[in-house]
């Protein structure tokens, strides 16, 4: 077996990380993402792990590599994740190379020990999960992490959970989920981050920076970091009617302008592996693409690692109708680019015979196999298999006071305040009785929301617990469920209406259960499940009836992993904030809103509806020949509803209020590649300190190919103390300007463009500036789809 401790060595020398000691500091050095050393190798572009890859490929048997190549999932059982039955012989013998839902430092040092003393060829394992916000301390959500619209905090977050999970014996997960939604109806919207393509790119770079502890995969090979996984490859999102799992539809522009930006900004940002997507494109399944996985994430973007096959995702090429067999699925998966076989166990069992029998060519298994072995090399296994295997850093680590804490910020800062008429909120500290009603009132499972990894519900805070303990006295609080979140039982109501009438606040625990998103939990409406309007209604008109003149304070606290359609809720409910499920410290973080402790400050990454019936409804749509026009009937709109949204993308209130004025643009006329600086100055005009989100959109007035009517290229978040003012300048490059032209080639056209800047997607200040000479060609027509 070759060694090559020397070289691992070298290459894992001090590096440049978002270092954990800044993590725990909060401190200026950990909002600085290193970029990687200038002629540094990448981690997966190493000439010295290729070289290793290579002697270690000659040695081993087709079986051995088509091992290599399989990924087994765990079992739950009583004492944590367990490999399957007669696991560890597999392991002996080579025939598996990867486990999926396999943790705990003490566990996996045992299987490594299998692996690296009583299997011949003594290749190191890889221990892979789905660290999706957080392991055992839970984060926001990821569209409660992109509602912060906050790179640093998120990469933070993503920093923790690695620095949690690798303690834990893994080395990969399956995050971040970068698939564009533009369909709320879609269950696993909860995952990603919204449905807008920079700000998805945004988001994507800053979770692989931060489970990767970089850019440009720099962190590997350090024992707190994760490989990163850009998931699932490619427009999962595009789910034909919302429905989990279903066909995808697409133009390839679509596909190139809105779909496929976040997957290359993970790429780009050095994700280590991609996963392949359950659905076709055009009749076309992810896992057969060799157009995605080859022409476009090998050769156009230039990516270096892994590709793993979704659960399940080779096999179902038979029920797609591509393969009439597994083993044909496998081959294509293979052919394709699919490196690893994540639990269909089809590689091993098939394609060795395939390669026999002339069928597949040997090439594609060790082209394979050498990703994979690069990867365990760049992690350093082959030098030490157990730096993964710590129980003390696994005991420091798990549930961490500085993890909940740094939770705690990354909460308050997704939520979401959509109304506050009359500054309902903050409420007073000293409202005497608070009376708290909802079914998500006590869920604390639904707070840690839908992949929570190891987290546990009775290690988070839910609402009803978060007010409880910030109120202290017992009979300040009284709580109500009131109705079951989906069926029509009213029988709570009466309970629900007299906790009102006695209470001096009310706060309504609405929305939906975590499992009513994120995997095969699609919903055909979006309004609030069960009789949940209905008790929301019932208890405002307690509450009025019992306040006589004066106005008690009543809030709905929205708990929900997709965009909503609630107009009435919102039409009758003084004040609504939306929260998602923001992890182990949702409670906490709510009431520091309620109490404004802290000022909200999150902005929707989705437009919110007002029916079902506008989906899809996304703020950055084509114009059309007839725009909406209230005047003209034989214009792009319903009879029965108007075509605006409930909320716009980037809504978002705060207590206090931002006022815009001063918009400069310089040069007023740019070309090449000049840059366009945007100037605004931003004043909070209120009496509180808070955060506003600055949002740059920029419109393309006439081009080759129409554009949409405005497109988010930038956006910052700053804190003004009352009265404070601020000129806030943003750099917008050719990139911000560009669009892919009827070649498919990614330009910018001369012409005239529109710059909006304000606090939303409806943001109306705005000027204008000219790109003038000759058109700037970017990057040449992309690799035609087949
Ligand atoms: C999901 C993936 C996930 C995988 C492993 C699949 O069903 O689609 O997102 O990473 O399971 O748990």
């Amino acid at each position: 077996m070759p060694r090559a401790t020397g070289v691992a060595g070298e290459l894992t020398g001090a590096l440049p990380l978002v270092s954990l000691a800044a993590l725990l500091c909060g401190c200026a050095l950990a909002r600085r993402s290193p970029a990687p050393e200038p002629g540094r190798e990448s981690p997966l572009n190493s000439a010295q792990a290729s070289r290793f890859a290579d002697s270690v490929l000659q040695l081993m048997t087709l079986d051995e590599k088509l091992g290599q190549l399989t990924q087994s999932p765990g079992r739950g059982t009583q004492t944590g994740p367990r490999v399957p039955e007669g696991g560890e012989q597999q392991i002996r013998a080579g025939r598996v190379g990867s486990f999926l839902g396999i943790f705990g430092a003490e566990y996996t040092r045992e299987l490594q020990r299998i692996a690296t003393q009583e299997s011949r060829l003594k290749i190191p394992l890889l221990f892979a999960n789905d660290v999706i916000h957080g392991f055992r301390t839970i984060y926001p959500v990821p569209i409660a992490e992109a509602a912060s619209f906050d790179p640093e905090r998120v990469t933070l977050s993503a920093r923790g959970a690695a620095v949690e999970a690798a303690a834990h014996g893994l080395h990969w997960t399956f995050a971040p989920m970068v698939d564009i939604a533009r369909d709320p109806r879609w269950g696993r919207i909860v995952e990603g981050a919204g449905e807008d393509p920079y700000l998805g790119a945004i988001m994507a770079a800053a979770q692989v920076r931060g489970f990767q502890g970089g850019d440009g995969a720099i962190g590997l090979g350090e024992p707190d970091v994760l490989m990163a996984t850009a998931k699932h490859f490619a427009a999962y999102g595009g789910a034909e009617g919302g429905r989990d799992y279903n066909s995808v539809e697409l133009t390839e522009r679509t596909l190139w302008e809105t779909y496929l930006p976040p997957y290359e900004a993970a790429v780009e940002a050095g994700a280590a592996t991609v996963m392949a997507s359950f659905n076709d494109i055009g009749g076309i399944p992810a896992h057969s693409s060799d157009w995605l996985l080859d022409d476009v994430l090998r050769q156009r973007w230039g990516f270096k690692g892994l590709v793993v096959s979704d659960w399940g995702g080779i096999g179902e090429m038979v029920p797609h109708g591509v393969a009439a067999t597994t083993g044909a699925a496998g081959i294509l998966a293979l052919r394709a680019g699919v490196d690893v076989d994540m639990s269909d166990g089809i590689y091993a069992d098939s394609l060795a015979a395939a390669v026999r029998a002339g069928r597949l060519e040997k090439a594609f298994v060790d082209s394979s196999v050498h990703r994979l072995l690069r990867l365990k090399y760049a992690l350093g296994l082959f030098q030490d298999p157990y730096r993964f295997n710590d129980v003390a850093r696994e005991r420091r680590f798990t549930l961490a006071p500085e993890h909940l804490r740094a939770a705690r910020i990354a909460a308050r800062e997704g939520i979401v305040l959509l109304k506050n008429a009359n500054k309902t909120l903050p409420l007073r500290k000293d409202v005497r009785t608070i009376a708290v009603i909802g079914p998500l009132a006590d869920d604390a499972r639904s707070a840690l929301g839908s992949w929570a990894a190891d987290g546990r519900s009775d290690e988070a805070v839910s609402v009803l617990a978060g007010i409880r303990a910030s109120v202290g006295q017992s009979g300040r609080v009284i709580y109500a469920r009131g109705a079951p979140v989906d069926t029509a039982d009213t029988t709570g109501f009466a309970l629900a209406r007299s906790a009102a009438s006695r209470a001096d606040a009310i706060i309504l625990v609405l929305g939906e259960r975590e499992n009513m998103s994120a995997e095969a939990a699609s919903r055909a409406s979006i309004e609030l499940p069960g009789a949940q309007l209905a008790l929301a209604r019932s208890v405002i008109r307690a509450a009025r009836a019992s306040a006589g003149g004066s106005r008690k304070p009543i809030i709905a606290v929205l708990m929900n992993g997709r965009a909503l359609a609630i107009p009435e809720l919102v039409a009758e409910t003084p004040a609504v904030l939306e929260t998602w499920f923001l992890g182990t410290q949702h409670g906490g973080a709510v009431v520091d809103v309620l109490f404004g402790d802290y000022n909200p400050s999150g902005k929707l990454p989705v437009t919110f509806p007002r029916a079902t019936g506008q989906i899809p409804i996304y703020y950055n749509h084509r114009n059309t020949g007839r725009p909406p026009d209230s005047a003209n009937s034989y214009t792009s709109k319903y009879l029965d509803l108007p075509w605006t949204p409930l909320f716009p993308f980037g809504y978002g209130l705060s207590y206090t209020t931002f006022a815009y004025s001063n918009l400069r643009l310089s040069p007023r006329s740019i070309g090449g590649r000049d840059s366009l600086e945007v100037t605004v100055d931003v004043r909070n005009a209120g009496d509180r300190a808070g955060d506003e989100v600055v949002q740059v959109y920029v419109r393309d007035d006439v081009a080759s190919v129409a554009q949409p009517v405005r497109a988010l290229k930038a956006f910052r978040r700053v804190t003004l103390g009352p009265g404070e003012m601020q000129s806030v300048a943003f750099k917008l490059g050719p990139d911000s300007f560009a669009l892919y032209d009827r070649q498919m080639r990614r330009v910018v056209e001369p012409g005239t463009f529109t710059i909006y800047v304000g606090t939303d997607s409806n943001a109306q200040l705005n000027s204008r500036f000219e790109f003038t000479g000759d058109t700037l060609v970017l990057a040449p027509p992309t690799p035609r789809f087949h």
